[in-house]
């Protein structure tokens, strides 16, 4: 274990990502230090410091006293990553994958420069030329703010350019009006997400894919592996995200978003450069759980086998939590009536719509892992 034992990774950002990278460092012997926005967040278990993730300074301050950095969100500011990058700090992601994940305008053009499946897009700047693009795409679209979005948020389904013209005067980048990006609205039969971790020496290993379920535009629930993937669409998934990883020269965990279209096309919604929501079944269903991969990507150890426990994997998010009584409660009485369901709580103040905890069911008939997953997540849910 020496070269893994006392090596520390820094991680910026103190939300739920930072906390369930925690027990993977311990088993790993990985010395984890967290830098969060704020006490008392959800890793602040290991939070050693408390301090503005924009601050050049700051964040170089924390750096030092690691040996690699990486994250908990893509939020840190391009000039500080390069601040970082060029004191000699190690950073993974680096600045030049992790901007494809900032920006999803950036992002579109890249996939698009690559070949790679994604929707018809463009990038907008006036109300004339977004209600141009509605109306050659059947007279809806889908437009979304490039940059700072997440959980549905800075996207919206339009049917007129005016429905986001607040959206124009609002986003302003170094001064200027900013781009909007549109889509075409696609026709969906489902959502999918496919992970795969990269080492920087070059190893790349990946999940199965999985389907994901979005509910008003936050992931409620993941069905590991995808329903009806194996063969054809299970290569192309992997395919697609292990391109990207290798393209873009992503480290650590890669998660891809996708489409599954009617017309049976797999397209790239968006990019993930970190363990992603729709990854957590594999800290319960596989051999090597996303956060423990992740660390040993960023750290440039062998990554961990992908195998499944049982056949199916099934994770649903706890949003919100309860309306009334005590969380504790809730908890208690979800394992007393699911005990095959493992319960994570992210220990986070109970609030509409939050991200709270989540449960994770593994087994070999599908019909009964959901059931149990959706009972004993029901039990935090007014
Ligand atoms: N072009 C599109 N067509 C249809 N639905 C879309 C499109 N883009 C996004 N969505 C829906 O909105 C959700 C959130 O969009 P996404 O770009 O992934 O934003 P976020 O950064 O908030 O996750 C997606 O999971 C999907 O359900
Ligand atoms: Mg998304």
């Amino acid at each position: 274990m020496n070269g893994v034992h006392g090596v520390r990774v820094g991680v910026i950002g103190g939300g739920q990502l930072a906390r369930m990278m925690i027990p993977a460092a311990i088993e790993l012997g990985v010395d984890l230090r967290v830098l969060a926005e704020q006490g008392g967040m959800s890793a602040a278990i290991a939070a050693d410091r408390v301090g503005d993730y924009t601050d050049a300074s700051t964040v170089l301050d924390f750096a030092r006293e690691v040996d690699v950095i990486t994250f908990d969100h893509e939020h840190v500011p391009q000039d500080v990553l390069r601040a970082l990058v060029d004191a000699g700090v190690r950073v993974h992601p680096g600045p030049d994958a992790l901007r494809f994940a900032q920006d999803k305008l950036l992002m579109r053009e890249r996939l698009s420069e690559l070949g790679l499946p994604v929707p018809d897009w463009a990038k907008v700047e006036t109300l004339g030329e977004l209600d141009d693009f509605i109306s050659a795409h059947g007279g809806a679209a889908v437009v979304k703010t490039p940059r700072g979005g997440y959980d549905g948020k800075g996207v919206r389904v339009v049917r007129s350019a005016a429905e986001v013209s607040e959206w124009f005067t609002t986003i302003v980048e170094d001064g200027r009006p900013g781009a909007l990006l549109v889509e075409e609205l696609v026709d969906f039969r489902r959502e999918l997400a496919q992970l795969v971790a990269r080492r920087p020496s070059g190893e790349v290993a990946a999940w199965p894919v999985v389907e994901t379920l979005q509910v008003g535009g936050v992931c409620s629930e993941v069905i590991a592996p995808a329903p009806r993937s194996a063969g054809k669409l299970a290569d192309v998934a992997a395919d697609v995200a292990i391109t990207i990883a290798e393209r873009l020269g992503v480290t650590g965990v890669l998660a891809v978003e996708l489409f599954e279209t009617t017309d049976d096309r797999i397209l790239v919604n968006e990019l993930a450069m970190r363990p992603h929501n729709s990854g957590h079944w594999s800290i319960d269903g596989s051999t090597t759980g996303q956060f423990e991969q992740h660390l040993r990507a960023v750290l440039d150890l062998p990554l961990g086998g992908t195998g499944s426990y049982g056949e199916w994997s099934v994770m649903v998010n706890v949003l919100g939590g309860p309306a009334e009584g005590s969380l504790t409660d809730r908890y208690a009485e979800a394992m007393a009536g699911h005990p095959t369901v493992k319960v994570h709580n992210y220990g986070k103040a109970p609030r509409p719509g939050r991200k709270i905890g989540h449960v994770t069911v593994t087994g070999d008939e599908l019909d009964t892992v959901v059931y149990e997953a959706r009972a004993a997540a029901a039990f935090f849910q007014d």
